[in-house]
């Protein structure tokens, strides 16, 4: 993995905005997005462009389960707001958090990405080190896989809801071989609640204790930071 440290996200963002240029220059037609905070400031340049996606497909790490497309919360609404009504992809996949056959949806979006293999994957960190909604313990060779979400997580993400109760429990996500199968991977952390996820994720062992830290593991990751996310590392 290549690690940069940038002094703002804003300026992680814009880096990350001119390898999504060059990713395209290159035929890169499949994108793995992400949705978060993290990212917000990527999609919003990406909006503000005059890049074309109308050729390219867009596939999404996770949904929550049991929220409606029509959701605020969910992420299929995330991705509309952000990204999509702005610059609409030829087509644009996502767990279907409404699902009433959970086995057939995971085999479905599995068929999805090996139809479709991704070519660049963006990734947002979970302050516990989770990829998508792979939490802790999560084998590195899983698949689209239904999860049960951390009280961490549960905790982190109620800032989105009116109250607790209403964060889901659960969730469909890609799983974390999935993710190591995209030719590039580009993972975004930023400040300082990333810190101790961040220094494990780098200069941790790779372990399924740590899911990002599998990206040790990738021929072709590039982790951009700000500086309070980077403030643990040692050099
Ligand atoms: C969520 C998402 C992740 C995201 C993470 C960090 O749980 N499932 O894909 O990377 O939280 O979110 P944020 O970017 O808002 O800090």
């Amino acid at each position: 993995m290549e690690v940069k440290v940038f002094d703002t996200s804003v300026e992680a963002s814009q880096y990350a905005y001119d390898l999504i240029v060059q990713a395209k220059q290159n035929g890169a037609q499949v994108f793995g997005l992400a949705t978060g905070s993290t990212p917000e400031n990527l999609y919003q340049l990406l909006s503000e462009s005059d890049l074309d996606f109308s050729q390219a497909i867009s596939i999404n790490l996770d949904e929550y389960f049991g929220l409606s497309p029509e959701h605020p919360q969910s992420y299929a609404y995330f991705m509309q707001e952000h990204l999509l009504q702005a610059k609409p992809f030829k087509k644009s996949y996502l767990p279907d958090g409404k699902a009433e056959d959970i086995d057939a949806e995971l085999k479905r979006y599995d068929q999805v990405i090996a139809k479709h293999p991704i070519d660049l994957q963006l990734l947002g960190l979970g302050g516990n080190g989770h990829i998508g909604f792979n939490e802790p313990g999560t084998p590195f060779d899983s698949q689209t896989q239904f999860v049960k979400l951390t009280d961490s997580t549960i905790e982190a993400n109620q800032r989105f809801f009116s109250e607790k109760e209403e964060v889901p429990r659960q969730a469909l996500s890609m799983g974390i071989g999935t993710i190591m199968q995209a030719k590039q991977i580009i993972l975004m952390a930023f400040g300082k609640g990333k810190a101790e996820a961040v220094k494990a994720m780098i200069q941790g062992p790779a372990t399924e204790a740590t899911p990002a830290s599998v990206l040790q593991k990738h021929p072709n990751a590039k982790i951009l930071l700000d500086r309070e996310a980077a403030q643990l590392l040692e050099s």
